[in-house]
């Protein structure tokens, strides 16, 4: 019996690797996570398209970091690189995942995909080349070592989504307000401010450590808010010129706010 497909999925979509990935029911339906995590994807995907035809027939690696069920490598490999020179390479510390998509690489004869089951901060040992790195929603601070790993690897483009972000913010709440000697303190005084602006804060900064390392940066919203609450699209492109105005300002910031312990992390 043919399946009537939703106006949500892609034409040249693979209907049966979406079944597999557990984003379609057995009978091809769409349940409401699954569509808030399609629409996601496929938007993620739009923004990363043109980044892929940049390459036009050359060869290019494509790490995708903190992978998951490797939503964003299945797709994105099914509806553009699997015609292109082009190979995707997920990183996920949970080797049951990365088995899980081993197979389903094989069972859909995605040759040009690998899984690693690896932490991101080791898996540049592994991996020798990166033209593009992505990470979708890594976890905490998952998404610094993917930016790592990208600066080492001399990355043309870094793709990120960063999700909940802690360590800033148990940065914030080791400064008693009584004790910090300014006013902008009240920016985070209260629990619920220290959380919001420990995040907001956290991707500022990461914003400018791209910049101060010669990356062109472009924050967007990935879906509106009603989709998520994680929703920062940050798009930094390898230009080569290093912005010591940014670094400047980085280290200004961190040390106004009294985060000094954290400046490994950007500086
Ligand atoms: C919230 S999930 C997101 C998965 C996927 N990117 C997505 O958006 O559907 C975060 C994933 O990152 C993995 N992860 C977190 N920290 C990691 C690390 N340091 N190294 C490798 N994987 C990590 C977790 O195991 C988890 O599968």
């Amino acid at each position: 019996m043919g399946m009537e497909k939703s106006y949500e999925i892609k034409d040249d979509q693979n209907i049966e690797l979406l079944k597999q990935l557990h984003i379609l029911t057995r009978d091809g339906k769409l349940n409401q996570d699954s569509r808030r995590k399609l629409k996601q994807i496929y938007h993620l995907v739009n923004f990363i398209q043109p980044i892929i035809t940049k390459y036009h027939d050359r060869s290019f690696t494509l790490v995708d970091h903190g992978a998951g069920k490797s939503y964003l490598g299945f797709i994105l490999f099914d509806l553009i690189v699997k015609n292109t020179l082009g190979s995707i390479i997920g990183v996920e510390i949970n080797e049951d995942l990365v088995n899980k998509s081993q197979l389903l690489m094989e069972r859909f004869n995605f040759n040009n995909m690998q899984f690693i089951s690896q932490e991101i901060a080791k898996s540049s040992e592994i991996i020798s080349k990166a033209d593009i790195v992505t990470a979708l929603h890594a976890c905490d601070t998952a998404t610094d070592d993917a930016m790592s790993f990208a600066f080492e690897k001399n990355a043309d483009w870094i793709v990120l989504v960063p999700c909940c972000q802690a360590e800033i913010y148990r940065g914030l709440k080791t400064i008693k307000p009584s004790q910090a000697s300014n006013h902008w303190v009240e920016l985070y005084r209260h629990g619920i401010h220290s959380r919001e602006f420990g995040s907001h804060l956290t991707n500022v900064l990461r914003c400018l450590k791209l910049e101060s390392l010669g990356y062109k940066v472009t924050v967007t919203e990935l879906v509106g808010w009603e989709h998520s609450m994680k929703n920062e699209l940050i798009i930094a492109e390898n230009i080569k010129q290093k912005n010591t105005k940014s670094y400047d300002r980085m280290k200004k910031i961190i040390s106004d706010l009294g985060l000094e312990k954290l400046q490994f992390r950007f500086l």
